[in-house]
């Protein structure tokens, strides 16, 4: 591991941490060669399937960062990126890729804070070593179940709605309680995440719930609340028994939300 070079990849917000990259190197700062750099144009349109997707092809780590909160040019970018970063990084954080993916906040001035930042997140990911991807399949296939409870459309639509349903309200105008927002978006989050869970983990082959419990590492009561609820879906069938056991099939290509 000594000759390991951490592959990372950035997300930099064009307005405020691109300029900040950039004031670093016209400052002739030194920060390690390590990473790579996608400019968007507000760390809001970075989404979590993407982040994700990258630690999936082989990266070792990834970076996204914006201007700091009050700060982004489109208004509130920067709102929606921390709440999404938030829980993307505490479902990754329970997974083998944990402290792979970092959310930080530069300005267009804070070049020093920039190259700071670089050589930490740089010299963490050559403490972690190279991804474990390759050579662990739990690991993979945690990660998939991770991006997959991102794609989910039931998802997406809670994170999206968040701010303007605890500011704006409804269109009867009434607001929600943060708290009570916050509260039902761990629900959905939670279920999505079992639920991903339990298609990446069941593979092509029936399965028993005690199985797909020890496999997930979820509640076997939890596995039938949501195996009940995926086969309305048409996402999971019966399929025989083992013993007293019922057997449970993934339907090809099923996916959450
Ligand atoms: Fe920089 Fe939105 S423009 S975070």
């Amino acid at each position: 591991m000594a000759d390991f070079e951490p592959r990372i990849l950035g997300f930099l917000c064009n307005w405020c941490s691109y300029a900040g990259a950039d004031l670093a190197g016209v400052s002739r700062m030194q920060y390690p060669t390590n990473l790579r750099v996608v400019r968007v144009m507000c760390s809001g349109r970075v989404d979590p399937v993407v982040v994700a997707d990258t630690l999936l092809k082989g990266l070792d780590g990834v970076i996204v960062t914006g201007c700091h909160i009050n700060d982004c040019h489109y208004i509130s970018g920067n709102f929606h990126t921390q709440k999404r970063m938030q829980l993307l990084i505490e479902l990754i954080d329970q997974t083998p890729m944990r402290g792979r993916v970092r959310l930080e906040w530069v300005s267009a001035s804070e070049g020093t804070r920039f190259a700071a930042v670089m050589k930490d997140f740089t010299d963490t990911i050559r403490a972690l070593g190279p991804t474990p991807l390759g050579t662990d399949q739990a690991a993979r296939t945690a990660l998939l179940a991770v991006r997959d409870t991102f794609s989910s459309p039931h998802l997406r639509n809670v994170m999206g709605k968040y701010f303007h349903l605890t500011e704006r309200g409804t269109v009867y105008g009434w607001k929600l309680e943060p708290a009570r927002m916050e509260k039902a978006l761990r629900e959905v989050l939670r279920a999505e995440h079992a639920r991903a869970l339990i298609i990446h983990n069941a593979g092509t082959a029936p399965v028993t719930v005690p199985r797909l419990a020890e496999l997930t590492r979820i509640p076997a009561a939890e596995i039938v609340r949501h195996l009940s609820v995926m086969m309305k879906q048409s996402k999971v069938s019966l399929a025989g028994h083992d013993g007293a056991d019922p057997l449970f099939q993934v339907a090809p290509g099923a996916g959450v939300g």
